[in-house]
């Protein structure tokens, strides 16, 4: 993960706050503040082990019941950050079917991620990264599925003007102490193979020569699946028919309806 020593950057959902704090301890940013979702209670009840104190200590910022989703929480951060990281975002599971079924009616939790994802991106670049600046969003997340099916770098910013620039792999070891967790319990999570994917107008030479793009645009792939290139029609024909294809392309029409029902951004 590039870091610049020079940016201010903001921190969102970070579970326990392990990243944030070895973010803090092994890449010393000018500034950092740190937010999670949960409200305080909520966060020492369910991270036996955090690093709430650890980072007050240190005259950390940490903002409490930080709902990205939510235009009024957002902007009850000022809007000064060069860099706003998201890592391994995942919806919350949802308490009662009922619960499940009001905020998925055409949708699946594929498009609740996706809609979480664009709407971190739409709100960082509106309310908290400074004009002035180099204005970058990170987003870490996993190479397996279901992570994987929520095809990140080519479907969460349609229509919106700042293109995913690519992506970079996660690099652990860069952040010891870091404990991934589980979005609902006190767990860790395994630390698989992840990439980092990065958003910005202006990213620094050295970031730029280190990110990768999908490979797989173009007639000769499936940019849905990530698959190709097919060297014949019937290569294609059979991708098409496939059990993978066909749900891939159900996870994309939900979200092609999402899009043309949103808001007008
Ligand atoms: C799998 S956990 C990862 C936690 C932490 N980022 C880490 O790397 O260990 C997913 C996180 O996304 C957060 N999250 C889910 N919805 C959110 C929202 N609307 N606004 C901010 N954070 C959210 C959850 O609270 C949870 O901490």
């Amino acid at each position: 993960m590039y870091l610049d020593p020079k940016w201010r950057i903001l921190t969102v959902g970070d579970g326990d706050l392990s990243f944030s704090r070895a973010l803090l301890t092994h890449h010393r940013p000018r500034l950092l503040e740190a937010s999670v979702y949960d409200s305080e209670a909520t966060l020492l009840a369910k991270y036996a082990e955090n690093e709430l104190e650890a980072l007050r200590e240190r005259n950390i910022h940490v903002h409490t019941g930080l709902d990205i989703t939510d235009p009024t929480s957002v902007q009850s951060i000022e809007k000064k950050f060069d860099l706003v990281i998201f890592q391994f975002p995942l919806i919350p599971s949802f308490a009662t079917l009922d619960d499940f079924e009001r905020h998925s009616a055409d949708a699946s939790t594929n498009t609740l991620n996706r809609k979480l994802l664009r709407q971190f991106l739409i709100h960082s670049f509106r309310y908290l990264l400074d004009e002035a600046g180099p204005r970058m969003c990170y987003i870490t997340s996993k190479e397996v599925k279901p992570y994987r099916d929520w095809n990140i770098e080519t479907s969460l910013n349609r229509g919106l003007e700042f293109p995913c620039l690519g992506s970079v792999p996660f690099e652990y070891d860069k952040f010891p102490g870091y404990r991934i967790r589980n979005v609902n319990r006190d767990r860790v999570v395994p630390d698989t193979e992840s990439r980092t994917f990065v958003w910005g107008s202006n990213p620094p030479p050295e970031l730029k020569a280190a990110l990768k793009t999908t490979p797989f645009l173009g007639a000769a792939y499936c940019e849905i699946c990530r698959v190709g290139p097919f060297v014949a029609d019937e290569d294609r024909s059979k991708h098409l028919r496939s059990k993978r294809h066909r749900k891939m392309q159900v996870f994309e029409d939900q979200w092609s309806r999402y899009l043309e029902s949103a808001v007008p951004i």
